[in-house]
């Protein structure tokens, strides 16, 4: 039986003379032989769709003997796979042909998983008069035997194409999800990231019955990894299948409302292959399969867990580049223009000196330009400094928070005409860094809201570590407001009580119309810094 054999490809001579003198029976006489050998399946329906004949690796690939096949009807033997669907019932119109298509043949699971002994196929038909009567030759190609291997050099290829591309990260994202899709049963694949905010964002997507919609829903849903379902096991930097997602992900509040959004899709298990680099999960490719598909077998959780490599590769890619590019920058502008801004501040320092030995008037004309001059160069210098360490990343992680501070706050110093002093530790604090990220973008949004709308006079910044607490004031003695009332429109106190509460510290802020205002951020510290660290005063 050339059904049940495996390891040959070739027939023995029995059958292939069986076989060959069909096909001559049919008036194929030359064809016979090379349609015996070919590894392709070949049938041959008649105008009704029911076979007359099939080559032996056709017979192989639908599980039956060509007299077994023979008056069945082919379109029976077909099954759709994932979102592709069969073409309508014979007769076609040969001029109507139906495309190439994929499907399923021999043991596929119901619902379109593709069982142990079934095969992928893609199906070309083309029509064809024998002795006068129209017929249809089928060729089945098989995507199965060596299948992953192929689908895998596939993805590499058309990905390492795409990455060398000059695609944007999107479309190199895009184009790996509809990869996943088109290749296997799934409906839909997205590619989740962790943002700075350590929240999830979506970066891309395929298969999605409104993408923007389903796209904007975590960004929305403010996520973090754990907080989704499978995200625990991601984390460990394992893939998990999950047979229901779509009730989980519908369940859980962090993904209630990205799952409303493929309410109209076929949508049951969800298969999610963590993104990785240098052993950090920094976010999830989650590949959605249709109800009643098969678990995805060991080739198809290889074939995604590489696709998601190559996300892996082409997010971290775009994040060098960008983090490269900001060091060249924050570079160039160190090396040349904050260069000559300092030698511009020391030439108005000896313009001014040389003004006093001339016994010139510091008060006249000429005098009050070259303090102007001497002034503006020093708050661009200081601008400029505030600005490169901005850009340089991991420039907090380096110089520390109080110093982060004080280099914004003499920038806004020289910008608005307002004094603000900073204190705090000199020694680097031990904090974690994303901690420390938070806690510098509060205190700097509690800044520019004292220049935006203080008119204050004075301002300070003092950070401490006393009684196991670290904690960050910002004071000002300015016009002062009502912070329980709705400021609609304005995301900045909201956004660092946000931050304050993301890293467990307490944040308060205190004022009152015509006294000033303070914000206090208060964390929990650990002894052995609090006993290390002492206070000293600078600036
Ligand atoms: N130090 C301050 N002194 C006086 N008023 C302040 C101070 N800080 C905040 N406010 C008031 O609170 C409001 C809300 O501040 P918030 O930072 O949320 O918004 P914003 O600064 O107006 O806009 P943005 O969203 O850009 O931060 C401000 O519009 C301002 O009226
Ligand atoms: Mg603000």
């Amino acid at each position: 039986m050339p059904t049940s054999r495996s390891g040959s490809r070739v027939p023995d001579d029995g059958q292939h003379r069986a076989h060959a003198d069909e096909a001559a029976a049919l008036g194929l006489p030359t064809l016979a032989v090379a349609l015996a050998r070919v590894e392709d399946g070949i049938a041959v329906v008649d105008a009704g769709g029911r076979f007359v004949y099939a080559n032996p690796a056709a017979c192989r690939m639908l599980g039956r003997s060509l007299d077994r096949l023979h008056g069945r009807e082919l379109l029976g033997m077909l099954e759709a796979v994932g979102q592709t669907t069969l073409p309508g019932s014979f007769p076609w119109d040969p001029a109507d042909a139906p495309a190439p298509f994929l499907c399923g043949v021999g043991g596929v699971g119901g619902g379109g998983g593709v069982g142990a002994a079934g095969h992928e196929v893609t199906c070309s038909v083309f029509a064809t008069d024998i002795d006068g009567a129209s017929h249809w030759v089928a060729v089945l190609r098989d995507l199965g035997g060596g299948r992953a291997m192929k689908r895998t050099a596939v993805a590499l290829a058309q990905t390492t194409a795409q990455l060398v591309g000059a695609g944007t990260v999107d479309e190199i994202l895009r184009g790996i999800a509809r990869h996943a899709v088109e290749s296997t049963t799934a409906t839909a694949c997205g590619i989740v990231v962790v943002g700075e905010d350590h929240k999830l964002a979506a970066a891309g997507g395929f298969g999605f019955p409104d993408r923007a919609r389903s796209m904007g829903a975590w960004t929305a849903s403010s996520v973090t990894l754990d907080e989704m379902p499978g995200g625990a096991q991601v984390l460990t930097g394992r893939s998990v299948y999950m047979p229901d997602a779509r009730s989980a992900m519908g369940a859980a509040p962090a993904t209630k409302a990205f799952a409303a959004t493929m309410d109209s899709l076929d949508w049951q298990g969800s298969y999610y292959a963590p993104l990785s680099w240098e052993g950090e999960v920094f976010g999830v490719f989650g590949v959605h399969l249709p109800s009643g598909a098969a678990s995805p077998n060991a080739d198809v959780c290889a074939f995604y867990d590489i696709l998601a490599n190559q996300v892996s590769v082409a997010v971290t890619n775009a994040r060098l580049a960008a983090s490269l590019e900001r060091t060249r920058l924050a570079r160039e502008l160190h090396d040349s223009i904050s260069q000559a801004l300092f030698s511009m501040t020391m030439h108005a320092r000896a313009a001014q000196l040389a003004m006093t030995k001339a016994e010139l008037d510091a008060t006249g004309p000429l005098g009050r330009s070259v303090a102007q001059l001497a002034e503006l160069t020093r708050g661009t210098l200081a601008e400029m400094r505030a600005l490169i360490f901005e850009l340089r990343p991991g420039a907090l992680a380096e110089e520390g928070l109080v110093s982060a501070l004080r280099k914004q706050g003499a920038a806004l110093t020289a910008r608005e005409q307002v004094p603000i002093t900073v204190v705090g530790p000199e020694r680097r604090l031990d904090l974690g860094a994303g901690v420390e990220e938070h806690l510098y973008r509060i205190a700097l949004e509690a800044l520019n809201n004292v220049v935006k709308h203080a008119r204050a006079e004075q301002v300070a910044v003092h950070v401490t570590v006393e009684g196991g607490a670290l904690r960050i004031v910002v004071s000002d003695d300015g016009a002062g407001f009502e912070p329980d009332a709705e400021h609609s429109g304005s995301m900045g106190l909201s956004t660092m009580a946000e931050r304050a509460r993301a890293v467990g510290a307490q944040f308060i802020v205190t004022s009152e119309r015509g006294n000033g205002t303070v914000v206090t951020v208060t964390l929990p510290h650990s002894p052995r810094d609090r006993t290390e660290e002492g206070t000293d005063h600078a600036h």
